[in-house]
């Protein structure tokens, strides 16, 4: 790998391209800040250096998300687009192109790859056998089967793996397996599949991800892989499915995996239309250019087993590495939407500075894989004392002085020790410089404050607001806040990378045009500064309550209502249905008003009939005497009781809810069970004086 330093690099870099069927949150936050600080770097150091990405717009849950929401996939995934992009630019993200995968160079360009793996005998057609929903009429990917774990028997597991016990199956092996499309039965079906013959490449990526381009750990992990054997890669799907027809097949679509890494290429192409750069210099398989990919953990295989075999069978150039992070947690757990710390970009960007964040995970990131902490108080803590206490803290110091005693001018000489202390700061800024450049970034934080610590020292010491009061020491104060000046100005350098904002505001107050590395071993002599204006406040623990609370709300009224399906914080659309068992709290909905209250007529319901629903998991159907009339009424409440269980028991229901016409039935009230959910749901007995038809008051 090119060294640091070296002549002018020219320099490709991606993060990984967000699926087009959710909102930006924290968690990914930690990969395109990550990026986008290493490319800043690379830019201020003078080399050529493009960072692309894209939306990644195809499969399944998008095609499933955009049905339920009663537009075409096209729709969706320009609205998504849109909201990403904004995200983005809320946080600073300097991509130099932003993409997506549906896209006519994408569609060209998995076209062009695909026919040349085929043409050299890299693709084999086999029969497989997968669920399918009949009342779809789709095949269902694996994880939109659901039903009970065939080791544990937990109930409502993912058809991949089991959440409860951690067992691995396929989804046929799943007990009672319920389609989470429709909620039908799957049937097995047979098909034609296209495979990708990883096997073919066994050497070429043996010798790979030896060879440097991965991080230690990976590298490990991945001997699993080839010590288990390289096995075929299924890369088509039958239709319906959203995403690009696989050239002489007919009703075959490429698997999103397939064309989503293409997608860095086809973002590259469409820079190349715009600044008229080369994109054979970057993809070429002799090419000399750089090429790098950010990424999380849970995208290794595809990026550094399926990528690299793809582009070297299709002969391209592979990348010069794979940068793989850690996960994101927030107060040491996973992001929790009932705990309100699943935060969107959105709700953060409302309340908070997105330099804070950027410096925090800047701290907090290094070059392994571990995953990483969005501690509240720490954040709050740690960015009002470092950037507010030490950093904005120097240059508040002394810009006073320099711009009433100087005329804003800063000393045109300075001492020997003086100068000493600037080659000593200075020296140190090579040390930085290669621990970003080794994505060191939490190690190069620490030894910039350790500078910042450094140069608060030195004003203390000097102490100018003495020396403005005593007689015949204007030289000396106008040497020590001119240093000062000058150790502002190459730590905000140092910092530019991760506060893009703050060192921009910083250059009208410095009177600079840019950052250049280089530029920080010339202290600014005689140079005129402007007058200073506060650059950062604090961060308030109370906006970070805020936001927490309002990302509660936000998870509360996105809470979708469907009866079945799994509960959230998922990874696929099967995610975007809630459960209505829940283990934790929720937060107490919008209030309503006496009169909505006083609408509702409670009565006591005597349960007459309760039959299984075959078709939906969860549903019973009731039949309910109210006293003078019956009614019907599906309830949500399988998981609690058996149908011979709940006949001659009491239970309270909405009488006046307009009836509501379901799949199996008309629904005309809603019955009203007490409990946490699951096996725990109450329902009054009829030996506690209650009779049917009474009003409950
Ligand atoms: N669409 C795929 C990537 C295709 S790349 C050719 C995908 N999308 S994603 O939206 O689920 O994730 C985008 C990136 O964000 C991934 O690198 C993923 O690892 C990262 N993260 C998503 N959630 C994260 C955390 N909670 N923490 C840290 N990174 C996380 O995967
Ligand atoms: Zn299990």
């Amino acid at each position: 790998m090119p060294q640091a330093n070296s002549d002018s690099r020219k320099i490709l870099i991606t993060s990984a391209l967000p699926y087009a069927n959710g909102p930006i949150h924290l968690g990914h936050l930690v990969e395109y800040i990550q990026t986008d600080i290493w490319s800043r770097f690379q830019k201020m150091r003078g080399h050529e250096c493009h960072y692309v990405c894209a939306d990644d717009a195809h499969g399944t849950p998008i095609m499933l998300r955009a049905q339920a929401e009663g537009i075409t996939p096209e729709t969706l995934i320009a609205r998504v687009s849109e909201e990403h992009q904004k995200d983005f630019a809320g946080f600073n993200i300097g991509f130099d192109h932003y993409h997506s995968t549906h896209s006519e160079e994408n569609k060209a360009l998995s076209a062009q790859i695909y026919n040349r793996l085929k043409a050299a005998g890299h693709i084999t057609r086999k029969t497989i056998s997968q669920y399918y929903d009949p009342e779809k009429e789709m095949f269902l990917p694996d994880r939109f089967v659901i039903g009970t774990c065939p080791k544990c028997k937990a109930e409502d597991q993912y058809g991949d793996n089991c959440e409860a016990c951690g067992a691995t199956y396929s989804p046929t092996e799943l007990i009672n397996p319920k389609s989470a499309v429709s909620g039908a039965t799957p049937v097995e079906k047979d098909s034609d599949h296209l495979f990708f013959e990883l096997s073919q490449f066994e050497d070429m990526l043996k010798e790979w991800t030896h060879q440097g381009h991965l991080q230690p750990q990976i590298t490990n992990k991945l001997n699993e892989w080839f010590e288990a054997g390289l096995r075929g890669w299924d890369i088509s799907r039958d239709a319906p499915y959203f995403g690009f027809e696989i050239p002489g097949e007919t009703n075959k679509y490429f698997y999103v995996w397939l064309d989503a890494p293409v997608g860095y290429m086809a973002s590259f192409q469409a820079l190349c239309e715009k600044k008229n750069l080369s994109f054979d210099e970057f993809w070429a398989k002799d090419s000399i250019t750089e090429l790098y990919h950010f990424i999380g953990k849970d995208i290794i295989n595809f990026h550094a087993l399926f990528w690299p075999a793809m582009l070297s069978g299709a002969d391209y150039r592979t990348p010069d590495a794979i940068f793989a992070h850690g996960f994101l947690t927030v107060d040491g757990k996973k992001m929790s939407k009932s705990r309100g710390t699943f935060i969107m970009a959105k709700s953060y960007l409302t309340h908070l500075n997105p330099e804070y964040l950027r410096y925090y995970f800047a701290t907090k990131l290094n070059s392994g894989i571990d995953d990483l902490d969005l501690n509240l108080e720490d954040f709050v803590q740690r960015v009002n004392s470092d950037l507010v206490g030490k950093v904005i803290n120097i240059a508040s110091r002394c810009a006073g002085f320099v711009v009433k005693k100087f005329d804003g001018k800063l000393a045109d000489s300075w001492s020997d020790k003086a100068q000493a202390l600037y080659s000593e700061v200075v020296t140190e800024a090579d040390n930085i410089a290669s621990l970003y450049e080794k994505r060191e970034f939490g190690h190069a934080m620490r030894d910039i404050m350790a500078l910042a610590d450094k140069a608060n020292e030195y004003i203390d010491e000097t102490a100018p607001w003495v020396l403005a009061k005593a007689e015949g020491k204007e030289a000396e104060l106008h040497e020590s806040v001119s240093m000062g000046i000058n150790l502002f100005r190459v730590l905000i350098s140092l910092l530019s990378p991760v506060l893009p904002t703050t060192s921009e505001k910083a250059l009208s107050f410095l009177q600079l045009d840019a950052y250049r590395w280089d530029d920080i071993q010339t202290p600014l002599m005689g140079h005129t500064i402007a007058k200073f204006k506060p650059l950062m406040t604090r961060v308030e623990m109370e906006a970070v309550e805020k936001m927490v609370e309002s990302s509660k709300a936000d998870a509360k009224s996105a809470m979708p209502s469907t009866p079945d399906g799994k509960k959230g914080d998922k990874k696929s659309t099967t995610k975007s249905k809630a459960s209505n068992v829940s283990t934790e709290l929720e937060p107490i909905a919008d209030e309503i008003s006496f009169e909505d209250f006083a609408k509702i007529d409670f009565r006591i319901a005597k349960i007459v009939k309760a039959e299984a629903v075959p078709e939906a998991n969860k549903l019973l159907k009731l039949t309910l005497d109210i006293g003078e009339h019956e009614k019907q009424v599906f309830a949500g409440i399988k998981s609690a009781y058996q149908p011979d269980e709940l006949e001659g028991k009491l239970t309270v229901m909405v009488a006046n809810l307009a009836p509501r016409k379901m799949r199996f039935g008309l629904s005309e009230g809603m019955v009203l069970a007490a409990g946490p959910g699951g096996e725990d749901l109450f329902l009054l007995n009829p030996d506690d004086g209650a009779k049917p038809g009474m009003r409950v008051k």
